[in-house]
């Protein structure tokens, strides 16, 4: 570890509507292509008012992508065209690989107090598109939660801290994803790859990305790092918490139309046809 990364970018989440009608806070996406290549979207749903999010995700298709939907607060049921069906909880992460198609839908509970969860989409290589769709449910217990030092908790969801290593493994664009809280006064210096895009999601609190920037607080910000070999995170008076997450960028075309993401248009239209001719489903 010699080479610190510094802070290249710094942006804000914006409100949108998604789905049938949730509120939630669009980190980034569409039009930040390629900038967070291979991640394609980061969505921060959080709310106390069910109306902001009961409508939820109905039925809809996904290919060419991989998702990784992480709880912090509330249940979220969902049901594919795997025959999977379930219901994610606080803590709990579910992953999942479009791949050749896959049709789901994600409806949140009714919950007392905040509903709180992210989902990332990590795009997949153009020779990965049409792979066997995929699905696993991470239960809360899974995901290793530890302090790094006496300032530093970290749950990790998929990568490696000191040797120890999330349970989401098979992610095909090699995605480190690491949930950090620093109190006050603590200092979090962790190696990345080099050459991988590297950013940090604050959502409470806040911090120091880099020795450069000034503090960063957590209304929504997201800061791209540009490369290195490490990064460090500091507080002074306040607690932060942060997603740190990196990924080998793919450095393909990309074309993307709402659910489905591939490298062409004629790609996209094929998909769109065979899901209103009911062929999108190619594997069961
Ligand atoms: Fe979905």
């Amino acid at each position: 570890m010699n080479n610190q990364r510094n802070v290249n970018k710094i942006l804000k989440s914006r409100s949108t509507l998604e789905g049938a009608g949730v509120r939630l806070e669009r980190v980034f996406g569409y039009h930040e292509v390629p900038l967070f290549d291979p991640f394609l979207l980061l969505d921060h749903f959080g709310s106390d008012n069910p109306d902001d999010y009961l409508a939820g995700f109905p039925w809809h298709p996904h290919r060419g992508i991989e998702t990784i939907t992480y709880m912090l607060e509330g249940d979220v049921e969902h049901e594919d065209s795997l025959g999977n069906k379930g219901v994610i909880t606080n803590g709990d992460v579910q992953w999942m690989t479009a791949g050749s198609g896959i049709i789901h839908q994600e409806m949140p509970h009714r919950s007392e107090g905040l509903m709180q969860g992210f989902q990332l989409w990590a795009n997949l290589p153009a020779k990965n598109k049409m792979m066997h769709p995929r699905y696993r449910d991470i239960k809360k217990e899974e995901i290793p939660e530890f302090a790094v030092n006496e300032k530093v908790q970290v749950k990790i969801i998929s990568g490696n801290v000191n040797g120890t290593i999330g349970p989401v493994q098979d992610i095909v664009t090699d995605p480190e994803y690491i949930d950090v809280t620093i109190k006050p006064d603590g200092t979090f210096k962790h190696p990345v790859k080099e050459g991988h895009t590297v950013f940090a999601y604050i959502f409470d609190g806040a911090g120091f990305f880099d020795n450069k920037q000034k503090e960063i607080t957590s209304k929504g910000s997201v800061v791209l790092y540009a490369d290195g070999d490490f990064v460090e995170i500091y507080t002074k008076d306040k607690p932060v918490r942060f997603l740190l997450i990196s990924g080998k960028p793919i450095g393909e075309p990309v074309a993307w139309n709402g659910p489905i993401v591939m490298n062409t248009e004629n790609e996209l239209r094929i998909a769109f046809q065979e899901y209103r001719n009911k062929t999108f489903i190619k594997h069961k």
